[in-house]
């Protein structure tokens, strides 16, 4: 094969291990650490997680195990796709085109969310010290700062496009294989932390897996399936393009399960190294978007830098490999 044809060959996984992990790696980020934590605390606990978990094995799952399929029969763009599967002039193609619309809409906002994770990354270096409102009062002036987010925003994107422009296999499949472990090493220390050393671990465990159906509303259930489609990527050509790359012998099903147990899996644990906190020192449950950063920073002024800033570290890399397959 000729140099230039070679160029415009589609690149291939490198190995099976290689797909599972960049895959898993596009599945788990701000969904799982940030968003999971915080909406589960809006809506309730143990019932919203319940209905989660079933939108994701009846729905989810299925629905990846399709957008594998569909990337890897056309070895193509989410456009291109079904362009192949059907006719030039397809109608589904819009299909296609939407989904590259919602990937470009979520990235705009994912890595304004995935900039405050670096700043807090400095913050927790600098430490985390001082009254309880000074200490949540600095998200406040981060997030209303244009120029800080601008530039935390600028410093992601950075990141983000160096990977992507490394290619799929030197690129995404070398870096995934490199931050995933350490991301699941880093979580499992801190939900053992959580878990063995601190008074709010079995509070936590009884909030997020004893169901209390009376406090589940029609607005939670419906959150649980949009958060099941956001937390395994789908519905934006992301898995179908990693599909794509997938080699015709690849045995999908087994993979597309893996994927979505370890999703779930790595949500699991940050609810239960989250709340084991917000109990162990009696903080906001239903704090929202600023959970894990207005609340934690306030347990991490007692426990000192070597977990808050293992904790930014790790949710920056869990956003960057997202952030990743939505470029
Ligand atoms: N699944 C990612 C998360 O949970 O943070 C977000 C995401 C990535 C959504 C890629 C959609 C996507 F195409």
């Amino acid at each position: 094969m000729s140099e230039i044809s070679k160029a415009f060959t589609r690149g291939n996984w490198g190995t099976r291990v290689g797909f599972i992990l960049a895959a898993t790696g596009s599945a788990i980020g701000l969904g799982n650490i940030w968003k999971f934590p915080y909406i589960t605390g809006v809506y309730g606990g143990g019932a919203f997680v319940l209905v989660y978990l079933f939108c994701v094995l009846l729905i989810g799952l299925p629905l990846m195990i399709g957008e594998l399929m569909i990337g890897r029969r056309t070895q193509k763009n989410p456009v291109g796709a079904f362009k192949a599967l059907h006719h030039k002039k397809s109608i589904w193609q819009i299909t296609g085109w939407l989904g590259i619309a919602s990937g470009f809409l979520i990235l705009s906002y994912y890595s304004v969310v995935a900039g405050w994770a670096i700043a807090y990354i400095f913050k927790a270096a600098a430490g985390f010290s001082g009254s309880t409102e000074a200490i949540q009062s600095q998200f406040g002036a981060l997030v209303t700062s244009p120029q800080s987010s601008i530039m935390w925003h600028t410093i992601f994107m950075g990141l983000t496009i160096a990977i992507v422009v490394g290619g799929v296999k030197n690129g995404i499949e070398r870096w995934s294989k490199i931050l995933m472990p350490m991301l699941f090493t880093l979580l499992l220390g801190l939900m053992i932390y959580g878990l063995a050393f601190t008074d709010g671990g079995m509070q936590a465990l009884s909030f997020l897996f004893s169901p209390d159906f009376s406090k589940l509303t029609a607005e939670g259930v419906l959150s649980a399936l949009g958060h099941a489609f956001f937390t395994l990527s789908l519905g934006m050509g992301a898995m179908l393009t990693y599909g794509s790359y997938m080699k015709k012998e690849t045995n999908l099903m087994k993979d597309a399960i893996t994927v979505s147990f370890l999703d779930t899996l790595i949500a699991l644990m940050a609810g239960v190294a989250i709340f084991s906190m917000v109990f162990n020192y009696d903080l906001e449950i239903a704090a929202g978007p600023g959970l894990i950063f207005k609340t934690l920073p306030v347990l991490f002024a007692q426990t000192g830098r070597w977990i808050s800033i293992p904790f930014f570290v790790l949710l920056s890399f869990a956003a960057l490999t997202s952030a990743i397959s939505l470029l």
